[in-house]
C-alpha cells in the first residue's frame, strides 16, 4: 500500500483579501492547491486533502486527480485540521503533512524528506532566509527544540531567527494519532498549532529538522497577491528553463509567460511578450512571434503563429500560416498548408489544405475547401439572433472580396462569387454568382454635378 500524504487546504486565506480561497487562486494555469496534489503524486503518495471553506469549489478544482478529502469542521488551525483528518488516516507508518499553499515544492524535495526522516516522530523541513517575515521560527538555541510562530516572537528575536518552519512534515503516524489529541489551542484566535508537535517529539527524543538546501523560493508559502505573483514568476521561470534546456529558444524569456501542461517540441522558438497557456502543444520548429496568446491548442511542425495572434482551442497543422493579428477560436482548424492572415476571426471551422483567409474577415461554423481563396472583408453570418448555420465553401472556390456569405449555405468547387455580394442561395460547383446591385455609369454627370456645387457656393459667398 502507498504511503500518504496530507494536504491541508481549509483555511480562508484572509491575507489574500480575496472572495476566492487562497488554494483556489491560479498559480500558472492550476490552483495552488493541485501544485501540491501533482508534486505528492509524483512521489507515488496517495492524497487526502483536508477541506472547509469553499469546499465544493476546492472538491471540484481536483475532481478528476483522484485524491481524497476530509471536512475540517471548521477552520481552527494546522493542527485542528489534521486532528479533522485523524479517523481518516492509516493507524501507523508514515505520513507527509504539507500546506495547500506551497506550489513550487517539488517531488525530489518530498522525497528527501522522506528518506531523511527514517525512525523519527517528527521530520520537519526548514529553511534559512535572510528575512523569515511571518514564518515561524526554529528554535534550536534556548530549551527545547521547538517551532514558534512570528507574532509570537518579539522583533529582535525575530529577526535574529532566521531558519524558519517550511510548513512540510513527515510524521510516524502513532506518535500523531496520540499526540495531535493533546495540543491546547493558541491565545488569542484559539488556534491549534500543528507545529507544537515539534516539541512534544523533541521530549520523546524523536525529533528532527531538515534544513533544505535548495532554492528557498522552493518551499515558500503564498500568503498573500505579492507572494502568489512571485511563485508565478519563480515557477515560470522554472518550467521556461526547463523548456529552454530541451530545445526551445525564447527570445525574451523574462516577459513571457508559460503555465503548466504546455509541451513544446525542440526548435521551437517564442517571440516577446508571448502568452503560452495550459493546454499549449507546439511542434517542432514552430514560430511563434511577438506578443501572441495561446492556449489549449496543438501546432503542427513548422507552422507559423505571426505577431498579435490569439490561439485558443484551435488546430493548426504544419506547415500552416496564421497572423499577424489573427484570431483562432475553439473548433478552427487549419489544415496544412492553410492561411489565415491579420484581422481574420475564425471560429469552429475548417480551412482545408492550402486554403486562404487572409485579411479582415469572420469564418464561423464552416468548411472552406482546400485551396479556396476568402477574400478580404468576406463574413459567413452564421447567426441568425436565435440559432447557429452553417456556410460550406467547395475546394478551389473564389469568394471575392466584402462578401457576405448568408447561412445556412454554400458555395461549390470551383466556383467563383463576385466581390460585393450578398450570397443567400446556394452557388453550384463551377457557377458565377453576381449578387450585388447593378453598376449604372452616366457619362458626364460628375462634372455637372461639381459645376452645380461651385455655382451654389458662389452664390452664397
Ligand atoms: C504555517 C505554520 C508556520 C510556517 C508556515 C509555512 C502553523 C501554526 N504555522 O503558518 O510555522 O512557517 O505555515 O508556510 O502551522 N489550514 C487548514 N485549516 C486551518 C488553518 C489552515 O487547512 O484551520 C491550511 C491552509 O489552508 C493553508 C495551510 O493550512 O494551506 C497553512 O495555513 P496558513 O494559515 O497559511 O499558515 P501560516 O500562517 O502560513
Ligand atoms: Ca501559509
Amino acid at each position: 500500500m502507498s504511503e500518504t500524504a496530507l494536504i491541508l487546504a481549509a483555511g480562508m486565506g484572509t491575507r489574500m483579501k480575496s472572495r476566492l480561497a487562497k488554494v483556489l487562486h491560479p498559480v500558472l494555469g492550476w490552483p495552488m492547491v493541485r501544485h501540491a496534489v501533482a508534486a505528492c503524486q509524483g512521489a507515488g503518495l496517495s492524497v487526502r486533502v483536508v477541506v472547509n471553506h469553499q469546499e465544493d469549489a476546492v472538491r471540484a478544482a481536483l475532481a478528476d486527480c483522484g485524491v481524497a478529502f476530509t471536512r475540517q469542521p471548521e477552520p481552527r488551525g494546522t493542527g485542528h485540521a489534521v486532528l479533522s483528518a485523524l479517523a481518516d488516516l492509516p493507524a501507523e507508518g508514515t505520513l507527509l503533512v504539507l500546506p495547500g499553499d506551497a506550489p513550487l515544492l517539488r517531488t525530489e524535495t518530498l522525497l528527501a524528506l522522506r528518506a531523511a526522516h527514517r525512525g523519527q516522530a517528527v521530520t520537519c523541513l526548514s529553511v534559512v532566509l535572510a528575512d523569515g517575515a511571518e514564518y515561524g521560527r526554529i528554535v534550536r538555541d534556548d530549551g527545547p527544540l521547538r517551532i514558534v510562530e512570528a507574532a509570537e516572537l518579539s522583533p529582535p528575536r525575530r529577526a535574529a531567527l532566521r531558519e524558519v518552519n517550511t510548513g512540510v512534515y513527515a510524521f510516524d503516524l502513532a506518535f500523531l494519532h496520540a499526540a495531535v489529541p493533546t495540543l491546547r489551542p493558541h491565545p488569542p484566535k484559539g488556534e491549534v498549532y500543528l507545529t507544537d508537535l515539534l516539541e512534544l517529539a523533541w521530549a520523546e527524543g524523536r525529533a528532527a529538522v531538515v534544513v533544505h538546501d535548495g532554492d528557498p523560493a522552493e518551499v515558500m508559502g503564498v500568503n498573500d497577491r505579492w507572494a502568489l505573483s512571485q511563485a508565478e514568476a519563480a515557477l515560470g521561470l522554472r518550467l521556461k528553463q526547463r523548456w529552454a534546456l530541451a530545445g526551445v529558444s525564447f527570445q525574451d524569456p523574462a516577459g513571457t509567460r508559460v503555465e503548466v501542461e504546455v509541451s513544446l517540441a525542440p526548435d521551437v522558438t517564442i517571440g516577446p511578450g508571448c502568452v503560452l497557456g495550459r493546454g499549449t502543444v507546439l511542434e517542432e520548429g514552430v514560430v511563434v512571434g511577438p506578443h501572441c496568446v495561446l492556449s489549449d491548442c496543438r501546432v503542427g511542425a513548422g507552422a507559423e503563429i505571426l505577431a498579435h495572434s490569439v490561439v485558443d482551442g484551435a488546430t493548426v497543422a504544419a506547415g500552416a500560416h496564421v497572423g499577424p493579428f489573427a484570431r483562432l477560436r475553439p473548433g478552427a482548424r487549419l489544415e496544412e498548408g492553410a492561411r489565415v492572415g491579420n484581422f481574420v476571426e475564425v471560429k469552429a471551422a475548417v480551412l482545408e489544405r492550402g486554403a486562404k483567409v487572409n485579411h479582415l474577415s469572420y469564418v464561423g461554423d464552416a468548411r472552406v475547401g482546400a485551396g479556396a481563396n476568402v477574400g478580404a472583408g468576406t463574413i459567413t453570418c452564421n447567426y441568425d439572433g436565435v440559432r447557429k448555420h452553417r456556410t460550406d465553401i467547395g475546394a478551389g472556390a473564389f469568394i471575392g472580396s466584402n462578401t457576405a456569405l448568408v447561412a445556412p449555405v454554400s458555395v461549390g468547387d470551383g466556383a467563383i462569387v463576385g466581390a460585393g455580394s450578398v450570397v443567400v442561395q446556394d452557388v453550384p460547383a463551377d457557377a458565377l454568382a453576381l449578387a450585388r446591385g447593378q453598376q449604372v455609369n452616366k457619362p458626364g454627370m460628375a462634372r455637372r454635378i461639381r459645376a452645380r456645387n461651385e455655382e451654389l457656393a458662389g452664390k452664397r459667398g
